[in-house]
């Protein structure tokens, strides 16, 4: 039998089978397979440990039993050898790797293999989702680029991904922004940028309105025209969520996104009050001050802080719009998840939001969704503080994403001056934005995230620019000896022999196990760290081994090694948001 895709699961089923075998049904025993140390093996299963304790068996006897249970196929793919008080060590055989690397020969084929626990499901993802009549700032960073890489994580899981893009382009700043527009904004700079100057009349607006003050008043009611659907407000609004529209693609455009859905808050008005009303009649939201609110007495903080969803004023809010939201993606979308990116400082927001809706969807008896708040540290600079300007402002993202390139351009000049400045310029914005991606995602999502330009873009260690090389260079093998990468000439492949040769081998393996780990915990840095170490492989490989040489056999295997780094590589930074480059 052939190995499959993913070798974790194969083991896994083996070793249930094995226990089922061994009359173990329905006690509860769980193999634990992990990636092990390359000292040990491919995989380490770890569950007869605590198996055997909790019957009380000898944890060495009970794994050497489930051993002698396996199915005979097992044997001859792997070594199998026990460790330690009853670890069970999985090493795959050279001619089965060289199998394994046979079959999976594209990306096409790393995709559809890959795909496993989210196969079938549906996803929602909503993520970026800025506020309207503000320009993206360095701290709408994270969002856009952790989002968009979930959503190709969980597509190449074989999920149907949705991405929605929840705007903040409804609530009380459009009352200052329409009481400052009318007053000071200058046509020539709304021509000239227009996001620009939405920004300039905004913070007039906001500072010309004081708290109670008669000006707050006269803009409160520019916002109760707006909300009553007066026409000559509802175009000016029309008109800032065009202008913010226009200037969030150009860095989605950059970033390589596109949104399926721009379903932002204005979209949900005319569906809270559904919201209001279930919750009344399911007995959850109760009023308190004139305001509807929901209690969560089991919770120790949330039974005497409760969750806010409509105003004593009767207007709407930002728990009412997203309880609304999560009800119409459960029934409009069908979604089995859904995910939304935002900081940590939202986290108190959304533990009461998905504790309202499982108990209303379960009041109800709708579908309840697996509901994720995929939350991220702040951006610091280096001295850990917030990332400002020199001046202190905001730092704007379409200015860093310029910075990047410049400063991408500047390194690519400086190790390959002979291309023409036009490819150089081409090379520098996939270099300068997948840094900047590269750098957010191969941390832990839930630190803080300390922006470094010299780190990120560092031609050595855990860098895009790193990653970059090592595709270049794969590809540059290719070119120099003539062949076509897409299809080199690997029939007459021997197994992988050498020490580097098997040990790169063996992490090309590993992909599939990356994938789902950062798949399952939404956390795209498993992944990262996964390319890094195959990029370490193969650069110790290429030093040890050359590549083209007289010998066929040796030369063909070594080129399928080469082309296996190579669509991993790719598919891997491609899944992450990244393009890639032939040439660097
Ligand atoms: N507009 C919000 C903000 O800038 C983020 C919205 C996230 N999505 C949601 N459904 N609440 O903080």
């Amino acid at each position: 039998m052939d190995l499959p895709f993913h070798v974790a699961s194969h083991l896994d089923s083996a070793l249930r089978a094995s226990a089922s075998r061994l009359g173990l049904n329905g006690r509860g025993f769980q193999p634990e397979l992990r990636v092990a140390d390359p000292a040990h093996g491919d995989y380490q299963a770890n569950g007869a440990l605590a198996f055997a304790k909790r019957e009380k068996q000898n944890p060495r006897a009970f794994a050497q039993q489930l051993v002698d249970a396996l199915d005979a196929s097992i044997q001859g793919q792997f070594e199998v050898t026990l460790a330690g008080p009853g670890f069970i060590n999985f090493r795959i055989k050279a001619d089965v790797l060289l199998g394994w690397l046979g079959r999976f020969d594209s990306e096409e084929h790393l995709r559809t293999g890959a795909s496993s626990a989210r196969s079938g499901q549906t996803w929602v993802v909503d993520y970026s989702s800025p506020n309207t009549a503000k320009q993206m700032h360095v701290g709408h960073l994270r969002s856009a680029v952790i989002g968009e890489a979930l959503c190709r994580l969980l597509t190449l899981n074989g999920a149907r991904v949705i991405r929605d893009n929840h705007l903040g382009d409804w609530g009380t700043q459009f009352g200052k922004i329409i009481y400052g527009y009318k007053r000071w904004a200058d046509p020539a700079a709304l021509a000239a940028d227009p996001i620009e100057e939405l920004e300039r009349v905004y913070q007039l607006g906001h500072a010309a309105t004081p708290a109670d003050s008669a000006e707050l008043d006269e803009a409160r009611v520019e916002l109760v025209k707006l909300q009553a659907g007066e026409a000559g407000n509802v175009a000016l609004w029309k008109k800032f969520s065009e202008v913010s529209w226009g200037a969030f693609q150009e860095i989605y455009d950059r970033l390589g996104i596109k949104f399926d859905h721009v379903l932002g808050e204005s979209f949900y008005n005319d569906k809270v009050d559904r919201v209001y009303r279930e919750l009344a009649e399911s007995g959850l939201a109760e009023i308190s001050d004139g305001a509807l609110v929901v209690f969560h007495s089991e919770h120790p903080r949330f039974k005497t802080q409760p969750f806010l969803v409509r105003k004593a004023d009767g207007a709407s809010n930002y728990a009412a719009t997203d309880l609304a939201t999560a009800l119409y993606r459960a029934e409009h979308f069908h979604a089995d998840g859904i995910a939304i990116l935002t900081d940590f400082r939202q986290a108190d927001h959304f533990e009461q939001l998905f504790l309202t809706v499982q108990k209303w969807f379960a009041a109800r008896g709708y579908r309840q969704p697996e509901l994720h708040h995929v939350s991220f540290g702040a951006v610091t600079g280096e001295d850990g503080k917030a990332l400002k300007t020199r001046d202190g402002g905001t730092i704007k993202l379409k200015a860093l994403l310029d910075e990047a390139v410049e400063r991408a351009f500047a390194l690519v000049t400086e190790k390959s001056p002979d291309l023409p400045e036009a490819e150089r310029r081409e090379i520098a914005r996939t270099v300068g934005i997948g840094a900047v991606q590269y750098s957010d995602l191969s941390q832990n999502r839930s630190s803080n995230y300390v922006f470094s330009w010299d780190k990120m873009l560092a031609l050595d260690g855990n860098t895009a620019p790193y990653l970059l090389y090592a595709v270049a260079r794969v590809h540059s093998i290719f070119r120099k000896a003539g062949l076509d990468p897409t299809h080199p000439p690997l029939a007459g492949a021997t197994p992988p022999e050498t020490p580097q040769e098997l040990a790169l081998a063996r992490r090309l393996v590993q992909f599939a196990d990356a994938v789902q780990s950062a798949t399952n915990q939404l956390r795209p840095h498993f992944l990262c760290l996964y390319l890094f170490e195959l990029a370490g492989a193969y650069s110790a490989f290429y030093a040890a081994d050359k590549v083209i040489v007289d010998d066929p056999a040796v030369r063909a295997r070594r080129l399928l090694l080469c082309h296996r780094t190579l669509i991993t590589l790719e598919t891997g930074l491609h899944h992450l948001g990244l393009r890639t480059l032939e040439r660097m």
